[in-house]
C-alpha cells in the first residue's frame, strides 16, 4: 500500500502515509498538514478544545490499569530536569531517526521510550507542566492501553483537536520568552523551519538542543545502536558498478555548479556504493553518511565499526568481495595510492561528520543536500552556498537501469509465486471452516515468500484486514485488533518482498463468500480506474508529465459515483530498497511540490486506487508497473510515448467484479493482463502446486465481451461471461 498523497489527505484530516514519507519525512508531512489547517480557518482558536489526559476514558480514577500500560512518570521527570538544566519550556520529540527513514530501528524509538506507545507514527511534545502525544486513527486503541495518564492523547483528524503548534502557542502563553528545543539530527529541515516560522510569530524561539534529551535518559534497556554486516550487492543485481554511478554524480554536479554532496539518507548512500545490510526493518539499509566531495575529487563514508567491516567475510551468499575490496580502500579504510575511484571510510559518528561537512562547506561554492535532510546539515550551509533539491541520486536511482529491471520483473514473478500459492490455501480452508485470522494469515504468507529464491524478507508490515478493518487505510494486525477471516466479510491483503534483485509491493482485495451489489460496484469503480491509469499512454514531453497529472485517471469512475479514497494512487518503489522511493510519485498534489519529479522510463510505480466504507470494509487493487516506451500507431512529431507495463502478476477477485460495468477497452486489458498470468506464472505451479494453479487458472480465464450495436441497457444484458458462470458455481 502506501499511498502517496499531500493536500488531499490534509484537507480530509487524514494523515501520515508512509508513502509520503519516502519523499518528505513524517513530520515534514504533519507540519504542511498544520499549516493547511491555519490556512483554511480563520479563527481556528474557537474550534479548538481544550485536551487533557482526564479526556482519556481509561484515567478518571477507578480504571484497570492495563498490564501493556509504560509508567512514564519517573521518564518524565528525568526528562524534565533535562530540560531545566539548558533553560527550555518545550521539547519536541519526533519519531524519525537522524537520516528522516521512514522505518527505524528500535534504537532509535525515543518516541515509544518517552510515552510508551509503541506504534510508528506520531510525535511527542514535553513541557514542564505536560505532555501530548499526536497520532492518527490506528493508533488510538494502543496508544489509549500504552500511555499512562501522564499523557495527552491528541487524535489526529478528529475535529477540534490542536496541531503541535497551536497547542504549543497555547499552553506557553504567558511565558516570557519561551523557547521550544528539539534535536536538531531528528527533525528534518522542512519541519523545522516551519515551526520557526509559526512559532516565531508569537514570540516563542526554537533552538537546537545539543544533546539528544532522550537518549541521555535513556540510560538502561536501550537496544543497542544497529550493527548489521555491511554486504556488497553484485553487479548482476545492482546493473551499474558504484563507480560508474560515482562518474554520473560528479556530472550531475558540475551542471548545477555543486562541489560538494552531502548524503544523508541511508536508500541513498546504499544505492550509489551498491551495498545492502539490515540496520533497519524492511529496507536493506546501514548507518551512514556520504560526502561526495568534486573539488577535491574525494569520497567519504561513514559507517559504524567501520575497522571490522572492512575486512570481514560477507555474510550474504551471493557477495564476493569484503568491503575494502569492493571500495578500492586499504584494509584501513585509507585510499593512499589506490588507482581509480576509491572511498575513504571513516567511523560513523554525526559530530565527526558535521566538523567536516563545516569544512566542506567553507571551501565550496555551493553544497547539494536532499530536500528529505535534518536540520542539523542544512543549517550548518549558508543560503547562498545551499542547493537543496533532489539529489542526482535519487533521481538515477528511481530510474532502474536494465538489469534492475530485468531483477524486478523476475523478482515479482517469484513472488507472485508466493502469494497464489497462499491465497489458493486460503480460500479454501476459509471455505472449509478452517480458522485463519488476519494475523495467522500474514505470518504464514511470510512464510511463503521466505522459501522464494533470493527473498530476504518484507518489504514492509504486512496489512491483512478483515471486515471493516480494512476500512482503516494504515490498518496492521495487532493482537488488540486481530479479526477471524470468514466467508462474510471483504478481505484486503497488501503485502511485499525484498529479494535481492527486487522489491515487491502488491494488494489484492478478496471475497469468498457472496459480496454485495454495493461492494461489487465499489471494487469494480476501483478496478475500472486501476485500469484506466494502467493502460495509459503519454507524450513525453522536457516539462512532464508529473503523475499528479494522471492521478484522475484512477480516480474518475469513483468521482464519477460521487465516492473516493483519501490517498494518493502510486508511489515510486525501490529495487532492493524502500518500498516507497521518490521523487516522483502519483498522487493529487494541491500545490505543486518542488521535489516533484516527472515521469520517467524505467521508473516503477504503483498503481493502487482503493475505497473504504468506515466501519465495514475496505477494498484496493495495487500492482507495480514499470514505465517504458511504446510503439503506438502513429508517432506524433516523432514524439517519444510512455506508458506503463504490470510486473505484478496476481489474478483479481471475479467475485467481486460487475462485468456489465466494465468497457470494451478494460475487458480487452484485463484478458491480456490474466493471459500473460497463465503464461508466466502457469508453468511454474503446474506440476508444482496443482491447487494453487487451479486457482490462478480459474480466475484467468478469458471473459467475452458481448459487442454490438444494442442499446446501452441491453448491451450490459448481452456481456455474457460464460467462463465465469464456472467461477460463480463453484
Ligand atoms: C509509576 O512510577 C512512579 C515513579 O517511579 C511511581 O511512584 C508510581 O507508583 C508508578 N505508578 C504505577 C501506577 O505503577
Ligand atoms: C512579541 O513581542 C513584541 C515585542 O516585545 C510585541 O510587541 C508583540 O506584541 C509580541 N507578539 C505576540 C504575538 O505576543
Ligand atoms: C577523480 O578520480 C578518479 C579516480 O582517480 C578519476 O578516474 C577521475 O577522472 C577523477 N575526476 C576528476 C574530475 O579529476
Ligand atoms: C500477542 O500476544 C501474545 C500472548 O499474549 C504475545 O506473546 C505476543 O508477543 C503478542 N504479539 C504482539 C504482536 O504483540
Amino acid at each position: 500500500m502506501h499511498l502517496f498523497s499531500f493536500l488531499l489527505v490534509f484537507i480530509l484530516g487524514l494523515e501520515h502515509l508512509y508513502g509520503v514519507v519516502a519523499v518528505i519525512q513524517n513530520n515534514d508531512v504533519e507540519e504542511i498538514k498544520d499549516r493547511h489547517r491555519r490556512s483554511v480557518s480563520t479563527d481556528r482558536r474557537s474550534e479548538i478544545r481544550d485536551i487533557s489526559p482526564e479526556d482519556r476514558p481509561s484515567c478518571p480514577p477507578g480504571q484497570i490499569y492495563p498490564p501493556n500500560r509504560v509508567n512514564s512518570t519517573q521518564r518524565l521527570r528525568d526528562l524534565r530536569d533535562e530540560m531545566r538544566k539548558i533553560g527550555i519550556d518545550a521539547y519536541i520529540i519526533p519519531s524519525g531517526d537522524a537520516h528522516q527513514s521512514e522505518y527505524t530501528s528500535p534504537y532509535d524509538q525515543r518516541r515509544r521510550f518517552i510515552c510508551g506507545l509503541s506504534g510508528s507514527a506520531g510525535y511527542a511534545i514535553v513541557t514542564m507542566a505536560n505532555a501530548a502525544l499526536w497520532t492518527d486513527g490506528r493508533y488510538f486503541l494502543q496508544a489509549e492501553a500504552e500511555m499512562d495518564c501522564n499523557w495527552i492523547l491528541m487524535k489526529r483528524g478528529e475535529k477540534g483537536v490542536p496541531s503541535s503548534t497551536e497547542w504549543l502557542i497555547s499552553v506557553l502563553e504567558g511565558i516570557e520568552d519561551a523557547t521550544v528545543g528539539s534535536y536538531p539530527y531528528l527533525l528534518g529541515s522542512r519541519s523545522w523551519t516551519n515551526y520557526e516560522k509559526e512559532l516565531s510569530k508569537n514570540n516563542i524561539t526554537l533552538v537546537k538542543t545539543n544533546e539528544d534529551l532522550v537518549g541521555n535518559i535513556w540510560t538502561s534497556g536501550r537496544p543497542s545502536f544497529p550493527n548489521s554486516p555491511i554486504n556488497a550487492l553484485p553487479y548482476k543485481f545492482a546493473g551499474r558498478h558504484w563507480q560508474e554511478k560515482m562518474a554520473d554524480m560528479h556530472v550531475a554536479m558540475k551542471t548545477k555548479e555543486a562541489d560538494a554532496m552531502v548524503v544523508s539518507g541511508l536508500d541513498e548512500t546504499a544505492w550509489l556504493l551498491n551495498l545492502r545490510a539490515s540496520d533497519i526493518p524492511f529496507t536493506p539499509v546501514f548507518f551512514s553518511y556520504v560526502i561526495v566531495d568534486r573539488k577535491k575529487n574525494q569520497t567519504i563514508l561513514y559507517i559504524k565499526n567501520h575497522n571490522t567491516k572492512l575486512t570481514s567475510n560477507p555474510t550474504e551468499e551471493e557477495t564476493t568481495q569484503k568491503l575494502y575490496e569492493h571500495l578500492n580502500t586499504g584494509t584501513d579504510g585509507s585510499c593512499s595510492g589506490k588507482p581509480g575511484y576509491c572511498v575513504e571510510v571513516r567511523e560513523y559518528d554525526p559530530v565527526a561528520v558535521t566538523d567536516k561537512v563545516s569544512s566542506v562547506v567553507e571551501y565550496s561554492e555551493r553544497v547539494w543536500i536532499s530536500p528529505i535532510c535534518s536540520y542539523a546539515f542544512y543549517s550548518l550551509i549558508p543560503k547562498e552556498k545551499l542547493l537543496q533539491e533532489n539529489t542526482p541520486i535519487s533521481v538515477q536511482k528511481a530510474r532502474k537501469n536494465p538489469i534492475e529491471r530485468q531483477g524486478m520483473i523476475k523478482s515479482h514473478v517469484r513472488d507472485a509465486v508466493a502469494l497464489i500459492s497462499f491465497v489458493a490455501r486460503l480460500e479454501k480452508e476459509v471455505k472449509a471452516g478452517v480458522r485463519w485470522t488476519e494475523l495467522s494469515a500474514a505470518d504464514k504468507l511470510t512464510e511463503y515468500r521466505g522459501k522464494q529464491m533470493y527473498n530476504r524478507g518484507l518489504s514492509f508490515e504486512t496489512i491483512s484486514s478483515s471486515g471493516s478493518n480494512g476500512a482503516i487505510i494504515h490498518y496492521a494486525p495487532s493482537n488488540l485488533t486481530d479479526k477471524e477471516i470468514t466467508t462474510d466479510d471483504v478481505y484486503l491483503l497488501d503485502s511485499g518482498g525484498q529479494y535481492l534483485d527486487g522489491t515487491t509491493d502488491v494488494t489484492r482485495t478478496f471475497h469468498f463468500g457472496s459480496a454485495t451489489d454495493f461492494q461489487k460496484e465499489c471494487y469494480t469503480l476501483v478496478l475500472k480506474g486501476y485500469i484506466d491509469l494502467a493502460n495509459v499512454k503519454f507524450m513525453k514531453m522536457s516539462f512532464g508529465p508529473y503523475g499528479r497529472e494522471l492521478d484522475i485517471l484512477a480516480r474518475r469512475h469513483l468521482w464519477n459515483s460521487g465516492l473516493d479514497y483519501r490517498h494518493g494512487t502510486g508511489h515510486g518503489i525501490g529495487m532492493y530498497l524502500g518500498v516507497h522511493e521518490g521523487p516522483a510519485r502519483i498522487g493529487m498534489t494541491g500545490k505543486q511540490p518542488s521535489y516533484d519529479h516527472p515521469i520517467e522510463e524505467g521508473q516503477f510505480f504503483s498503481d493502487e486506487p482503493g475505497y473504504y466504507e468506515d466501519g465495514s470494509f475496505g477494498m484496493r487493487v495495487e500492482s507495480i508497473m514499470e514505465v517504458k516506451k511504446f510503439n503506438l500507431k502513429y508517432k506524433f512529431r516523432n514524439s517519444v510515448f510512455l506508458g506503463f507495463e504490470l510486473v505484478t502478476l496476481v489474478p483479481h477477485e471475479p467475485n467481486l467484479i460487475k462485468y456489465e460495468m466494465l468497457s470494451k477497452d478494460q475487458i480487452d486489458w484485463l484478458n491480456i493482463y490474466h493471459k500473460k498470468v497463465q503464461d508466466i506464472i502457469g508453468p511454474l505451479l503446474i506440476n508444482t502446486n496443482r491447487e494453487a494453479y487451479d486457482w490462478m487458472e480459474l480466475r484467468t480465464r478469458k471473459i467475452t465481451y458481448a459487442v454490438s450495436a444494442a442499446p446501452k441497457e441491453i448491451l450490459s444484458l448481452l456481456i455474457i461471461l460464460l467462463s465465469f458462470t464456472l467461477v460463480f458455481v463453484s
